[in-house]
């Protein structure tokens, strides 16, 4: 989970946010070239006289600065559609999860697994223990198997809803009417913490998403 000063991207629980973390440091290594070259050139506009009388057009140096960008954006376009798709495959799932949105909480369904339903609330701050995390915490959590495929589901019951667990680099939104469907794996037992990510209503800060992850023999006993 996020902790204190922590401004960039959390550490990923799984293969995909792997990926969309190499592609993010990617992009903002060629945003920092761009601007340290742009912002260069216009510092040493500063110091520039126009003394260059015959100075009335540059074929070459228009047709560099014209390809060049468009040949930098191919290597940012590329990879991004490459995630795309890696986020858009479905690798066989093991089992499925149904997530709902609701004003304002979140109930689940595991309909091949026992048939579990439940609601997951977030613990009011007068009610939070002193290892809880304020804001964050809920009195059910999702328990979910590491190391095998999930697809899950998600959906809302009333207004749209976004179910957003950074660290498994998951963001969908539940919408009512329709089923939403994403998969994750996720690859270490942890708390990955989460919180919905549509402005849904007034109590849209306080539906947050927390996810278990256990070895697989511990969940088929859960
Ligand atoms: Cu549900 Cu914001």
């Amino acid at each position: 989970m996020s902790t204190w000063a922590n401004l960039g991207l959390q550490d990923s629980a799984s293969p995909l946010m792997e990926q969309l973390i190499f592609f993010h440091d990617h992009a903002l290594l060629i945003l920092v070239m761009i601007t340290v070259l742009v912002g260069y050139l216009m510092f040493m506009l500063f110091f520039n006289s126009y003394i260059n009388r015959f100075l009335l057009h540059g074929q070459l140096i228009e047709m560099i600065w014209t390809i060049l960008p468009a040949i930098i954006l191919l290597f940012i376009a590329l990879p991004s559609l490459r995630l795309l798709y890696l986020l858009d495959e479905i690798n066989e799932p093991s089992m499925t999860l149904k997530s709902i949105g609701h004003q304002w909480y979140w109930s689940y369904e595991y309909s091949d697994f026992n048939n579990i339903e439940f609601d997951s609330y977030m613990i009011p701050t007068n009610e939070l223990s002193t290892d809880g995390f304020r804001l964050l915490d809920v009195d059910n959590r999702v328990i979910l198997p590491m190391n095998s495929q999930i697809r899950i589901l998600v959906t809302a019951a009333d207004v749209i809803h976004s179910w957003t667990i950074p660290a498994l680099g998951v963001k969908v939104d539940g919408t009512p009417g329709r089923l939403n469907q994403t998969n994750f794996f996720i690859n270490r037992p942890g708390l990955f913490y989460g919180q919905c990510s549509e402005i849904c209503g007034a109590n849209h800060s306080f539906m947050p998403i927390v996810i278990e992850s256990v070895p697989v023999n511990y969940f088929i006993k859960w």
